[in-house]
C-alpha cells in the first residue's frame, strides 16, 4: 500500500465518523423553547417523561389522557420545571375525537402521538372486538388527530412524532392485537411522509421504534416473559424529542435492541424469533 493510501484511508474514516456523529448530535434544547407541543398519553410512562423534558426546554405543553387527576399533577410539575405554559385536556381518544379546541387557537409546532390502549400479553384469544377497539385507540385516533392538526402544522412547518414499537416492525408472540395496530401506524405514516415529500408539504414525520422500556404498565405486563432488562423511560423520552426536533424519519431506542435485529429481519426472518429471548413456558 502506498504511503498516500496509508494516510488517506484512516483520514477518510475519521471524516466519515465525524460527519456521522456530528449529524446525530446536533440537537440543542433551545430548539424546543417556545414551541407549542401536544403530548398524548402523558399522564404516566414515556409520555409523562416527554412532558417534563419539554417543560425543562421551555416549550408550551398540552398533555392529554383519560385520568384528569394525574394530568393535573403532570401540569403542575411542568410549570415548576419551567414550561412556557402547561395545560391539559382529559378524555378518551378514538377516531371520533377531534383535536381538543384549546389547541386550535394558538397554533401547533409538534404533535407527539404516544397514547396506547390496554391490551393483553398472552396468546391471541380470538376476540375480534378487542382488535377493533384497540385499532380505534392506537391507530384511528392517531389518524384523526393528524388530520385535524395538519393545517396548523403546515402553517408552522411543524412535526408529527409517532411512538411505535419493535412489535410494529416485526411479528411478535403474545402481542398480536397490539402488534397489528402498530404495523398500521407504519403503513399510514410512512406512506403519508412520501406524499408530503412529493407535495412539498413541510411537515416532518418521525416514527419511533422502541424496545422494552421500564414504564409501570410494560414492566407489569412483560417482565416475567421478556428476558431482557427494560431501558429507562427518561432517556427514551429524550431520544424521541430529539428525533422529532431533528426531523428524523425514524428513531430507534435502544438502538442495539431495535435497529440491529431489524437489519436481520429481511435477510434471515427465521432467525428473528430467537433474537427476543422469551422465557420458555412462561405463559
Ligand atoms: N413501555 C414499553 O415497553 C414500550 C415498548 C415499545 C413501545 N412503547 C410505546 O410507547 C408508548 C407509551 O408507552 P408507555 O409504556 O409509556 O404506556 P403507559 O405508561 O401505559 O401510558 C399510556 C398512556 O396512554 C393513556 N391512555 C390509555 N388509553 C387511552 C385512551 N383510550 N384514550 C386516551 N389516552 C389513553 C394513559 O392514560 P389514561 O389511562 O389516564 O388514559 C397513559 O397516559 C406507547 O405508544 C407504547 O406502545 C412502549
Ligand atoms: C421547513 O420547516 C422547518 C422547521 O419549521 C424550517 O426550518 C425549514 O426552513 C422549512 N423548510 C422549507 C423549505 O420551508
Amino acid at each position: 500500500m502506498g504511503r498516500l493510501q496509508k494516510i488517506l484511508i484512516p483520514f477518510l474514516g475519521l471524516v466519515l465518523a465525524f460527519c456521522f456523529y456530528s449529524a446525530r448530535e446536533n440537537f440543542k434544547p433551545e430548539m424546543l423553547k417556545g414551541k407549542r407541543v401536544i403530548v398524548t398519553g402523558a399522564s404516566t410512562g414515556i409520555g409523562e417523561q416527554m412532558a417534563y423534558h419539554l417543560a425543562r426546554m421551555g416549550a408550551h405543553v398540552l398533555v392529554t389522557a383519560r385520568t384528569e387527576a394525574k394530568l393535573q399533577k403532570v401540569v403542575e410539575r411542568c410549570r415548576e420545571l419551567g414550561a412556557g405554559s402547561a395545560q391539559l385536556v382529559s378524555g378518551t381518544l378514538s377516531h371520533h375525537t377531534l383535536t381538543p379546541a384549546p389547541l386550535l387557537s394558538g397554533g401547533l409546532d409538534m404533535l407527539i402521538l404516544n397514547h396506547v390502549g390496554k391490551s393483553y400479553f398472552s396468546y391471541f384469544d380470538g376476540d375480534v372486538r378487542h382488535i377493533q377497539k384497540l385499532l380505534d385507540i392506537n391507530f384511528l385516533s392517531y389518524v384523526a388527530m393528524t388530520v385535524s392538526a395538519l393545517p396548523m402544522l403546515k402553517q408552522s412547518g411543524g412535526s408529527i412524532v409517532v411512538v411505535s414499537s419493535m412489535a410494529g416492525k416485526v411479528g411478535f408472540p403474545f402481542t398480536v392485537p397490539y402488534s397489528a395496530t402498530k404495523f398500521a401506524l407504519d403503513g399510514f405514516f410512512s406512506s403519508l411522509r412520501q406524499e408530503f415529500s412529493i407535495q412539498n408539504v413541510n411537515v416532518s414525520i418521525t416514527l419511533c421504534i422502541l424496545s422494552f422500556i421500564d414504564t409501570e404498565s410494560a414492566v407489569r405486563a412483560a417482565a416475567d416473559v421478556l428476558q431482557m432488562s427494560p431501558a429507562p423511560k427518561e432517556e427514551c423520552a429524550l431520544e424521541i424529542i430529539k428525533g422529532g426536533a431533528l426531523r428524523q424519519r425514524e428513531v430507534y431506542y435502544k438502538y442495539t435492541l431495535t435497529k440491529i435485529p431489524l437489519l436481520l429481519r429481511d435477510w434471515a426472518a427465521e432467525l428473528t424469533p430467537s433474537l427476543f429471548h422469551f422465557r420458555n413456558n412462561s405463559l
